[in-house]
Parts: structure tokens; C-alpha cells; sequence
């Protein structure tokens, strides 16, 4: 970057732009990601370990709100609507990913959350346990995505890693004391895994690191006017076949030397587009970014839009950085001129939000609203005695400002504040 470069500089932002069906696909750079440096603009303040917790029930983690199609938050009848993985408080917190079922929340000040229960009736999701999604309030209908994680059935299984986005259409309904869902009955797979652009479950076999094809996060593009689902994916082909390119590895310092491991680290920001309003017919389409050789997993993609800039966000763990590499467990993000564009990466690396080195798995999968709120769950909290404490709850949320390709923490609120 030049040394006149300005905040207002439009090539720390990006400037090319292509549509959603154009093969192009933008870059966390292993230089960038050299870049990864923690202040106190992006490490999360220390997790009380005296939190409270949401619900004796359920363990609760990965979390987004009832959604508009424009990502805005959507409320029903005054109700708040939040949609989480959950699983019973009686499975140890370790083994919660094996049983995991959306549940819902509902909340008149969007903080005091009442457990609803499951959002699905029994037996009508498929795979074996239900993983990350998004949920949008469109007319009446509520259009729900979900990754169906596991083989249809599979029962209780953590070396079943299939993934498949799938898709199933309800109603949702209020009175002054509680919020109900009805439908839910007609449960699709919308997309899998094509192994030329998104690395199938086979062709990932021989990885030594977690596999992904999952987390749908639905949205209306306003400039195409059509509706997308981003997801996480890894790059098509068999795991240990991809070769570093010079624009993964970017502009190198003098002397970084590339691990010959670094290939099998090969995380993606997938895209998916819909035929038509009715949203019937999904098509896989390029990867609106890749993290060849730099990260394995980028989870959770979803974005916000503001003042005509594209916000990519996406969380990911310390240990899924290639070798050589290293970052914090957090939240990571990108901003480009478009929906498929040149993105580059937020804060110079993409760090946005990073755990403290003295507590690096205290909250995770967070979760940024168009307000500039950050929603995230509890996960392991040391304590004062030298041990730790399991959240399985939702973290104070905390106060993000973007401006351009800057974001810095500008504080936090309550525990689960999710307007
Ligand atoms: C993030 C995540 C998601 C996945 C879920 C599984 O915390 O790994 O990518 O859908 O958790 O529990």
C-alpha cells in the first residue's frame, strides 16, 4: 500500500465487480493473513466467568436472528425471533455438535429469551443432526436453511461428516404470551457438494483437517434483485491436490517459506443463487472467496451492506490456520464493491474480533447484524480457580464500527442483546 493510502482509498476496498454467475473469486492471501496482529480495536474483552445462562434446557450455540430478506432483523406481533443450535444440557458440552437441533427464542426486549422449543416437528429434518442456517420471514412464510449434517438417520455419530444444505418452508404465529411455528413438513436437499468448485466428503477424505460444506445465510442482493445463500465450503478436489498459487500467497515478505502442508488448508466463501422468488431451484456458483493455503474453515459467512460496500463476515479457530500461519478464534471479515468482487480484507489481515490470548476459546460463531451489533455464544471460560467453565449461552453482545476497510470494538451490551 502506498504511504499516501487513505482511509478513502478505493483500492483498500476494492473496486472491480462482476455478477453472481462470473467466474471470479477474491482472495485471503497468506500475506494478508501474515498481516493478523491483535489492539485493542480487535480483541474481545475477558467473558465474566459469572455469566448467566439463557436456559437450563438446552445448550445453545451457534445463533442468528429471524431475518428479512434485506438481512435486517424481522419481529412478529412485537416479538423478537432467535434461531439456535442447541442440544440437552445432559450430553457433555463436547459431544453437543452430534445431537444438534435448531430450537428458537422469542423475547418482547430482545435480551429475555424464552426457550421454544424445537423449531422442526420430530423426524422431518434430514441428515442426523441439524447444523448452522439462516431463517427469513418472507410474506407469511418463514424459509428456513439449515445444513443436514450427517448421513439421512445416522444416528449418534461424530465420523459421519457429510454436509448438505437443505431448506424447509412454515408459518410463523404469535398471541400476547408466546411465539409458534406450524409447517416445517417439506424438508428438501437444495444443494451438495459438486466436487469441481466445492470439495465433496470423498474427495476430502485423505485431509488431515475438518471437512465443510455448510451454513446457509439467505439474502436478497439489491442490486441483482436475486436471492443468494452464501455458505462454507472447502475448493473442489481431492484434498492434498491443490497447489498454491501466487495470488494466494500475495505479496510474501522476503524470506516466508510456505509449509508443503498449507495445500490441504482450503477454505471458501461459497455462493448459491435461487431461480426465482419461490426460491425452488438452487444453482452452486463460484466461490466469492477462497483462503487456499491461508485457512480450512471459514464458517458462518454472511454479510451486511452499508453505504453501497458488501461486508463479508465469517468466523474461524486458531488451529484451522495453514502452517505457518496463525490468528485467534473469532470473527473475520472483507469488504468489496459488490457481491462478487475484489475483496479485500477488513483491518489490512481480516482480523474484526479475536479472543484474548489468556482466554482463546471464551465465545465463538459471531454473528454481525446491519446495526453493527455482534451476537456470539459462551464456550469455555477459565475461572479464577485455574479451571474453566462450558457457556453454552449467549455472550454480551458487542458494538462494532465499520467505516471503509476499518472496524474497531466500541463496546459491549448485555448478555444476548439481539434487536
Ligand atoms: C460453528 C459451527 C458451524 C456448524 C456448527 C456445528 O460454531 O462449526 O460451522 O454449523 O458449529 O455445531
Amino acid at each position: 500500500t502506498p504511504a499516501s493510502a487513505s482511509p478513502h482509498d478505493a483500492s483498500r476496498t476494492g473496486t472491480r465487480q462482476y455478477t453472481a454467475d462470473d467466474d471470479y473469486t477474491a482472495v485471503w492471501s497468506r500475506a494478508d493473513a501474515l498481516k493478523l496482529k491483535q489492539d485493542s480495536t480487535n480483541t474481545a474483552p475477558r467473558v465474566s466467568p459469572d455469566f448467566p445462562v439463557m436456559t437450563d434446557k438446552v445448550w445453545v450455540w451457534d445463533t442468528w436472528p429471524l431475518t428479512k430478506l434485506n438481512t435486517q432483523t424481522a419481529t412478529y406481533k412485537g416479538w423478537h425471533v432467535i434461531f439456535s443450535l442447541t442440544a440437552p444440557r445432559s450430553v457433555p458440552f463436547g459431544d453437543r455438535h452430534w445431537y444438534a437441533k435448531i430450537g428458537y427464542f422469542y423475547s418482547r426486549d430482545a435480551k429475555s429469551w424464552k426457550y421454544g422449543g424445537d423449531l422442526f416437528p420430530a423426524g422431518t429434518s434430514f441428515g442426523s443432526r441439524e447444523w448452522a442456517g439462516s431463517t427469513a420471514l418472507v410474506g407469511d412464510k418463514v424459509q428456513s436453511f439449515y445444513t443436514a449434517s450427517g448421513h439421512d438417520n445416522g444416528g449418534v455419530d461424530p465420523s459421519d461428516a457429510l454436509q448438505r444444505l437443505a431448506q424447509a418452508t412454515g408459518k410463523i404465529h404469535a398471541d400476547k404470551n408466546r411465539v409458534w411455528f406450524s409447517g416445517f413438513r417439506d424438508h428438501r436437499i437444495i444443494a451438495e457438494a459438486d466436487g469441481k468448485m466445492y470439495q465433496t466428503l470423498e474427495q476430502s477424505q485423505q485431509g488431515p483437517i475438518i471437512y465443510a460444506f455448510r451454513d446457509p445465510f439467505v439474502f436478497r442482493d439489491p442490486r441483482d434483485r436475486k436471492v443468494h445463500l452464501l455458505f462454507e465450503g472447502n475448493t473442489g478436489g481431492t484434498a492434498g491436490s491443490y497447489q498454491c498459487t501466487k495470488r494466494d500467497l500475495g505479496d510474501l515478505p522476503a524470506g516466508h517459506e510456505v509449509p508443503e502442508d498449507s495445500k490441504y488448508y482450503t477454505g471458501n466463501i461459497g455462493l448459491a443463487t435461487a431461480d426465482g422468488d419461490s426460491m425452488e431451484n438452487w444453482k452452486l456458483q463460484p466461490p466469492l472467496l477462497s483462503a487456499n493455503c491461508v485457512n480450512q474453515q471459514t464458517e458462518r459467512p454472511h454479510l451486511i451492506i452499508r453505504g453501497g460496500k458488501y461486508y463479508l463476515f465469517t468466523i474461524s479457530h486458531k488451529f484451522t490456520f495453514a502452517p505457518g500461519l496463525s490468528g485467534w478464534d473469532g470473527l473475520y471479515g472483507f469488504v468489496g464493491p459488490g457481491l462478487r468482487s475484489d475483496y479485500r480484507p477488513l483491518n489490512g489481515s481480516a482480523l474484526v474480533l479475536g479472543n484474548p490470548e489468556d482466554a482463546p476459546t471464551q465465545q465463538y460463531s459471531h454473528y454481525v447484524m446491519p446495526n453493527g451489533l455482534v451476537e456470539s455464544f459462551i464456550d469455555t471460560v477459565p475461572t479464577p480457580d485455574g479451571g474453566t467453565r462450558f457457556g453454552g449461552t449467549l455472550a454480551r453482545t458487542l458494538v462494532l464500527s465499520l467505516k471503509d476497510d476499518r472496524t474497531r470494538l466500541a463496546g459491549q451490551l448485555d448478555y444476548g442483546f439481539i434487536p
